[in-house]
């Protein structure tokens, strides 16, 4: 640091890079701060952006930048995201998570479960080895299993389930998979393409970046979940806002962008 120090982090997180920090600073100072979604040149700017570092992180993971939401981490984003599953759940459903993971890829399914109905069942893990017990989570995904809930690295002990073995026994019950890969992605490269999770969070904070949150989610189901915003937030997506595409509709066409 400047001041001669070096500062580790505790719940390991980074110190930012110059070049995340100096972008950062170079935006704000530049004069394009905007809401986006406006009809002046900052707002368009600000959309350009959004849209770069969609595309970025999608790079980064390895997926459809359609699918990248971002947010203000990865506990915020997760809580929001369960708030709606909530609503898809019903008694006799199972969620299936770890006692390897994170609270904030536990508590937000044992709430989704206390307002559904749901049941929460953890998968044990070996204290010898501190390896994820692969043969009680087969026994634990049934038919009934809705969610996968699973930490791609353990941020306290740093084991790392085999998350393909674990997806394609989800997937063989027609459950789909959250990954928390906020301790997986400053060690492992990651590809959600390959992985085919449904859903995949994790915080740039822990790789140099913003203290942030970045949640991908497979399009079809982003599109299909019921969500919870103001009218004139999008109905579809991180960023399509049919709300937005009617009200441009009705405009003189001088006022129509061409965007959308
Ligand atoms: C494995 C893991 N998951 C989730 C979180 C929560 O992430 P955030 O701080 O972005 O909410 C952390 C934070 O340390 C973590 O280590």
């Amino acid at each position: 640091m400047r001041d001669g120090w070096s500062r580790f982090d505790g719940p390991a997180g980074t110190q930012m890079v110059d070049v995340a920090i100096n972008a950062m600073s170079d935006w704000a100072a530049h004069g394009s701060n905007a809401n986006t979604g406006g009809y002046f040149a900052a707002a368009d700017a600000c959309d350009a952006l959004l849209e770069s570092t969609r595309s970025v992180v999608g790079e980064f993971l390895g997926a459809d930048a359609s699918g990248i939401c971002l947010g203000a981490n990865m506990t915020t984003m997760t809580m929001a995201f369960h708030s709606r599953i909530a609503r898809t759940l019903k008694p006799g459903d199972r969620i299936v998570g770890t006692q390897l993971d994170h609270e904030a890829n536990v508590s937000p399914w044992r709430i989704a479960c206390e307002l559904s109905g749901a049941e929460h069942v953890l998968t044990p893990f070996d204290a010898k080895t501190g390896r994820l017990d692969m043969d009680a989570f087969e026994k634990l995904v049934t038919d009934q299993t809705k969610w996968v809930a699973i930490t791609g690295a353990s941020n306290l002990i740093g084991t790392m389930p085999d998350l393909s073995a674990a997806i394609a026994i989800a997937h063989k019950h027609g459950a789909r998979v959250f990954v928390d890969a906020v301790a997986l992605a400053p060690h492992k490269q990651i590809n959600i393409r390959e992985l085919g999770c449904d859903v995949l969070a994790t915080s740039p904070y822990k790789w140099y970046g913003p203290h942030a949150g970045v949640m991908y989610i497979e399009p079809e189901l982003l599109n299909s979940l019921p969500v919870a915003k103001v009218r004139a937030a999008s109905d579809t997506g991180p960023r399509n806002s049919r709300l937005a595409h009617r009200i441009l509709k009705a405009l003189p066409p001088f006022r129509q962008r061409h965007d959308f």
